[in-house]
């Protein structure tokens, strides 16, 4: 293994260069503090390794993403979104007896235990659905205690194919809660994503119709979300899952970290921009606000910490959009006009091909979702949704990895040094 040294004070340290199967090698500064007895500094971790991982592996440069080696363009063209789940989970493609297996067990786990029903009457109507699924994932711990036992493998499995399985049921609960819809159980013989579907759209009035298309659209949309290395969602689901916590807890600290408009909140802020944008004559505007640097504004669902090229996901994405709208038949859709146009813009403008400011994932899904009939409401919950497999996956890795330890970041203090207490007689 070779190293490098580092020259601090009087001291010198070789620090480890330790190889991956691709991608940047790390520098081991494990040892660091121990040997200098100086941290390293890396606010939002740009340049930190927080884990090894064999999951999924991006090359931001080159906007490659791969899913246990497998190209994401592969995938979401000839697989789907329950065989890239067990592909996530277990490392490889399954057999089709594997696959068969899998698909009878995760669909065998989409009821919810009847009282989680009660939790919903618990939230006015217009609470963000979000909301309610960080608030009964997280209380599924309250209900699944035969899956919680982290030591137990068994329990393990059970708690991953449960946390698959419910997702979509809950999702579909807080859909139709928010609209003043009865629940819509699931029904074993439809697939994955079209069960999805008519759990949101069916109505006891009468029967529903799964469109295939639109099914199999949503369907690669979950396999595009369903993971991406160590994200701030899936970081603090690895962090919550450090010191021991039960999985449903620590997929409900993922939700609510994706929730923000920085990360996964940024489908809906993206539609809400377009809407906001409304023309493609106001987005001239839009792009001087972008980049005015006394202007909060941001351009949603464009940019990446990592990937500094188009996002393969986004290239999909606007693919599976056109093929929505068209059957649908949304001949012109605005707010379709004015992402096009917003993005024909931004690539040829210097301050986005300087900063590498492509659209990310987040660009088009808003456009697509919301010709299926979800409100941006939703958006987050289904990216949510897919991602909810990845989270777990990472988990799972990380559970099992024998070296594994509670996370612990240390700080630069720069506060107040030692100081005594004054009486507040005493206090000016
Ligand atoms: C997701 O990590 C993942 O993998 C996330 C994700 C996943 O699958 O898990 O891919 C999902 O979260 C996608 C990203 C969705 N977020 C958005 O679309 C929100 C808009 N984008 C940004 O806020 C931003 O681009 C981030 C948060 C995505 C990335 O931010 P970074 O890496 O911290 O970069 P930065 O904020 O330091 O920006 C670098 C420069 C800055 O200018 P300077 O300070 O250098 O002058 O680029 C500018 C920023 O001001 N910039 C933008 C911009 N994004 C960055 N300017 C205008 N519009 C933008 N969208």
């Amino acid at each position: 293994m070779s190293s490098s040294s580092l020259a601090f004070d009087d001291k010198k340290l070789d620090l480890p260069i330790k190889d991956g199967t691709i991608g940047p090698k790390v520098v081991d500064i494990s040892k660091l503090y121990g040997a200098t007895g100086v941290f390293t500094y890396d606010p939002g971790f740009t340049s930190t390794a927080s884990c090894e991982s064999k999951i999924t592996y991006i090359d931001g440069d080159e906007g490659v993403l791969l899913y246990r080696g497998y190209p994401i363009e592969q995938l979401a063209e000839h697989g789907d979104f329950l065989e890239t789940c067990y592909l996530l989970l277990h490392g490889d493609l399954p057999t089709a007896k594997q696959k068969d297996a899998f698909v009878y067990d995760v669909t065998h786990h989409t009821m919810v235990h009847d009282q989680m029903n009660r939790f919903f009457q618990g939230f006015r109507r217009d609470a963000h659905p979000m909301a309610i699924m960080v608030a009964c994932v997280g209380a599924l711990s309250a209900f699944y205690h035969d899956s919680t036992d982290i030591s137990d493998e068994t329990q393990r499995m059970v708690a991953q194919i449960r946390m698959i399985a419910k997702m979509p049921t809950l999702a579909a609960c807080a859909y139709k809660y928010s609209i003043g819809q009865p629940f819509v159980y699931p029904k074993n013989e439809l697939d994955y994503t079209s069960n999805f579907l008519r759990m949101c759209f069916a109505v006891p009035c009468e029967e529903y119709k799964v469109n295939p298309i639109l099914s199999r659209a949503l369907d690669r949309i979950f396999i595009l979300h369903a993971d991406h290395e160590q994200n701030a969602s899936t970081s603090t689901v690895r962090l919550a899952g450090s010191s021991g916590a039960n999985p449903f807890a620590c997929i409900a600290a993922g939700i609510a970290c994706l929730w923000g408009p920085a990360h996964g909140g940024a489908n809906e802020a993206a539609l809400k921009m377009l809407a906001e944008i409304g023309r493609p004559e106001n987005i001239p505007k839009y792009i001087a606000k972008a980049k005015d640097k006394n202007d909060p504004f941001r351009l949603m669902g464009f940019g990446h910490r990592v990937y500094k090229n188009y996002d393969p996901r986004a290239r999909i994405m606007q693919k599976t959009a056109h093929q929505v709208l068209t059957e649908l038949g949304i001949k012109d859709d605005p707010l379709l006009d004015v992402a096009i146009e917003l993005e024909q813009i931004a690539l040829k403008d210097e301050y986005f091909v300087e900063k590498k400011l492509y659209p990310n994932v987040d660009f088009y899904s808003g456009i697509t979702l919301k010709a299926m009939g979800f409100p941006t409401s939703m958006f987050t919950v289904l990216f949510a949704l897919a991602r909810t497999v990845g989270w777990i996956a990472q988990w799972k890795e990380m559970i099992e990895d024998p070296s594994q330890k509670i996370g612990r970041p240390r700080q630069l203090y720069i506060g107040a040094p030692r100081r005594d207490y004054t009486p507040v007689g005493q206090r000016s």
